[in-house]
């Protein structure tokens, strides 16, 4: 067994609206609240259409509306591209505890970039044919990523799926053949809960009216993205 887990997370994937914005966002909430203290986490955003700066724009506006004994602690956010990614992250990790990069849903130098110097790069992937079949550009980044980075852990994430179903099942029986790739042992549903708090700068743990299965999923999430990894041999 190796320790490796996710001082440096990047959600990545060329395939757009998987769900990597709202994972990212909402991991890097909830590892800030578990970590409790502000600035010990880090969201970088590292896509132009800025969703992960306006996620975390909401979130200070509305903690400044509540007294401070409320505020929950507060992630630092960032925004970098291209090949800074890999150098500002690099300077900037011995500050942080964790560190999480939201990429778009293309294959840009971002992405390159972010994947050079992540711990675990977490691919979401909705359980639909396009959205696996895009699979395939990403395990060819992460071979590419693994010539200088050759520890990098690619996990795939069932996101936005039915509770159960063939669909899932289907979807887990062809990521399972693909040997670049670790498919995690959970799912996270389509749940109203995830759209709604992240509109609103809030991970599911902290929004009401509460949704204990988008939460539980959430908890799963960061636990088996923290997990040791059993090294192939
Ligand atoms: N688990 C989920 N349950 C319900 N809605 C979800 C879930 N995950 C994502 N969504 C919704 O799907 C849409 C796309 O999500 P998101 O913006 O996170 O995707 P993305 O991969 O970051 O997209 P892009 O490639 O444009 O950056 C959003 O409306 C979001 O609220
Ligand atoms: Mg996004």
């Amino acid at each position: 067994m190796k320790d490796k887990r996710m001082p440096i997370l990047v959600v990545g994937s060329t395939k757009g609206g998987a769900g990597k914005s709202t994972l990212a966002a909402n991991i890097t909430v909830a590892r800030a609240n578990a970590l409790g203290k502000d600035g010990l986490v880090l969201l970088v955003d590292g896509d132009e259409q800025r969703t992960a700066t306006t996620f975390s724009d909401i979130r200070t506006e509305e903690m400044e509306k509540l007294v401070p004994e409320k505020r929950k602690p507060q992630f630092h956010a960032n925004c970098l591209y291209g090949a800074s990614i890999r150098s500002q992250v690099r300077a900037l990790a011995p500050r942080y505890k964790e560190i999480i990069i939201d990429c778009g849903g293309r294959d840009t130098g971002s992405l390159r970039a972010a994947l050079t110097v992540a711990d675990t790069l977490l691919i979401p992937v909705q359980p639909r044919s396009v959205d696996i079949w895009a699979l395939d550009a990403m395990v060819a980044l992460v071979k590419e990523a693994r010539e200088i980075n050759e520890d990098l852990r690619a996990v795939v994430v069932l996101n936005a799926a039915d509770p159960a179903g063939k669909d899932n099942d289907d979807a887990l029986e062809y990521i399972r053949a693909i040997p670049e790739l670790e498919v995690l042992p959970i799912i996270i549903g389509r749940r109203k809960a995830f759209a709604n708090a992240t509109a609103n700068g809030m991970a599911v743990t902290e929004y009401q009216p509460k949704d204990p299965k988008a939460i539980e999923e959430l908890s799963n999430l960061i636990q088996a993205l923290r997990a040791p990894v059993k090294v192939k041999v």
